[in-house]
């Protein structure tokens, strides 16, 4: 989300005549962009901050202006210029369009403050620039804030109400990115699966939103405008060769009919991220997350009929107000059930203005958050090792990002299931069967057998080039499978 609102603003920034520069001599302002969803992230601002003001101080000739940017910034208002008073400019997330003129004013020595949040806000018209054009993947935010209000959770204060970005401008946005050659986008936002465009008459009359079975909201059923299916099916034809992917999801939004889309749709991944927080039921009421254990567990094996090769990943919080041992194994057991391809593990940490903070006391100790912390990593990690072992032997279609970190003689990618899959930077077929061969580049889509793996990484040897299209038709033709990806 941070890299997102990094080339929006500096989108906004470019328009406006400034130029950036990765060196803090030569910078006049550095702005932080930054989170404020757990206490971990905002320590790291802080220690930044403490470093730039030395930088400010010791700074003779032309001054050095700090702004803070984003979540923290719509957080902790006015006590981060009060406190610290070498900030020059706060600026909360729905303000980057007024960061022209909040930078003007500190140029007169003005502190310059904008913390309003917005109802409609979403930058629809904001082309970002992108921060590595080298990637062969890209971003692409369709939503912005939250309706949901977990107990825990501090991003409804900090990102607004939820707003979803007019569908026609995110097409025209992707088709430019296609055009760049980029081979992967991942729609971004805080509820990803919740989007709702309304913003044509004529989307507005929609039937109501259908719920998965067993989950609930805390806020009335929205009815009308265009879904996120409709947003899927638009997105997915703009070019099959380019892999789309979407994080991060509510469980509660996966009606059948995305499910249906994703699993006929070869370039949509076969990849939801579904998380679950918690695996204990009185756990996640407190959290008011809408949902039990039994209904969260019906809806993955409902998702496993409909996908069945679908890769899962989730996010589970450990030590939440009143978490007990028993509690806390139902999230260990969960997460063996499941059987995840990744997740991300977090020990709980109390922010201000939540639920939690006004009705629960942060009572687990620290010492036994993060014991549970490493018993879930634990558990996780011996599970997706057993998880990447039945990839032996398969074919997997890898979108090659570039050499692997450990050694240059190997490429890194990752397959449909975003399993990171290393092999040899060898020449290969330039399709199934040629004789002809050729080096294999960052944007390559490559067939890889599979003959090893970790908990972490799957290895193999590269076969021949493919497309996504070519690659389904061959997998279907050579395993004589009925299920089969339809190929655009
Ligand atoms: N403490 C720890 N983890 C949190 N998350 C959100 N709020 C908190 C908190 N107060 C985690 C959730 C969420 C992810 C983005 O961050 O798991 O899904
Ligand atoms: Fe936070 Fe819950 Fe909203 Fe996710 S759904 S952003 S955890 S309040």
């Amino acid at each position: 989300m941070n890299v997102s609102d990094t080339e929006v603003v500096w989108s906004i920034l470019k328009s406006a005549g400034f130029e950036n520069t990765n060196s803090i001599s030569e910078a006049d302002i550095v702005l932080i962009v930054t989170c404020a969803i757990r206490e971990n992230a905002e320590n790291k601002i802080w220690e930044r901050l403490t470093y730039l003001k030395g930088r400010k101080r010791a700074r003779t000739k032309r001054p050095l202006k700090i702004g803070i940017l984003g979540c923290m910034a719509e957080r902790l208002k006015h006590s981060l210029i009060e406190k610290e008073k070498a900030v020059d400019l706060v600026a909360g997330p729905d303000s980057y369009r007024d960061l022209p003129r909040l930078l003007a004013l500190t140029e007169n020595n003005q502190t310059a403050v904008n913390v309003l949040l917005s109802l409609d806000e979403t930058y629809a018209d904001v082309v970002p620039v992108r921060l590595n054009e080298d990637s062969v993947s890209a971003f692409v935010s369709i939503m912005r804030g939250c309706d949901n209000m977990c107990t825990y959770c501090i991003v409804p204060f900090t990102r607004g109400r939820e707003r979803s970005r007019p569908i026609d401008s995110i097409v025209k946005e992707i088709q430019k990115l296609s055009d760049e050659g980029v081979k992967e986008i991942t729609l971004l936002g805080q509820n990803v699966n919740s989007y709702r465009d309304t913003s044509q008459e004529s989307f507005s009359l929609g039937n109501e939103t259908k719920m998965a079975k067993g989950f609930k909201t805390v806020y009335k059923t929205k009815k009308g405008g265009l879904r996120f299916a409709d947003l899927l099916d638009k997105v997915s034809l703009i070019d099959p060769d380019m892999r789309i992917r979407f994080t991060s999801p509510h469980p509660k939004d996966f009606p059948d009919e995305m499910l249906q889309l994703i699993s006929e749709r070869s370039n949509i991944c076969s990849h939801l991220h579904l998380p679950a927080q918690s695996g204990n039921s009185k756990v996640l009421e407190r959290m008011r997350r809408g949902y039990t254990r039994e209904s969260y567990l019906e809806l993955v094996n409902h998702v496993y009929d409909i996908i069945p090769d679908v890769a899962l990943s989730s996010d589970f919080i450990c030590g939440f107000c009143g978490e007990t041992e028993e509690e806390f194994q139902d999230t260990l057991t969960l997460i063996r059930e499941v059987k995840y391809s990744s997740t991300f593990l977090f020990a709980y940490s109390m922010r201000e203005k939540t639920t939690a903070h006004r009705r629960y006391k942060d009572d687990v100790p620290s010492e036994i958050k993060l014991r549970r912390l490493s018993e879930m990593n634990q558990a996780f990690r011996e599970v997706v090792a057993e998880k990447n072992e039945t990839f032996h032997g398969k074919v997997q279609l890898v979108l090659v990002e570039g050499r692997s970190k450990r050694s240059d003689k190997f490429l890194a990618g990752r397959n449909d299931g975003n399993v990171k899959v290393i092999f040899p930077s060898i020449d290969i077929p330039v399709e199934f069967q040629s004789k002809t061969t050729s080096v294999i580049k960052p944007g390559d889509y490559v067939s890889v057998k599979i003959t090893g793996s970790s908990s972490q990484v799957l290895k193999g040897e590269p076969l021949y080039h493919s497309s996504i299209p070519d690659f389904n038709k061959n997998l279907c033709e050579q395993m004589g499978l009925n299920h089969c990806k339809l190929s655009l």
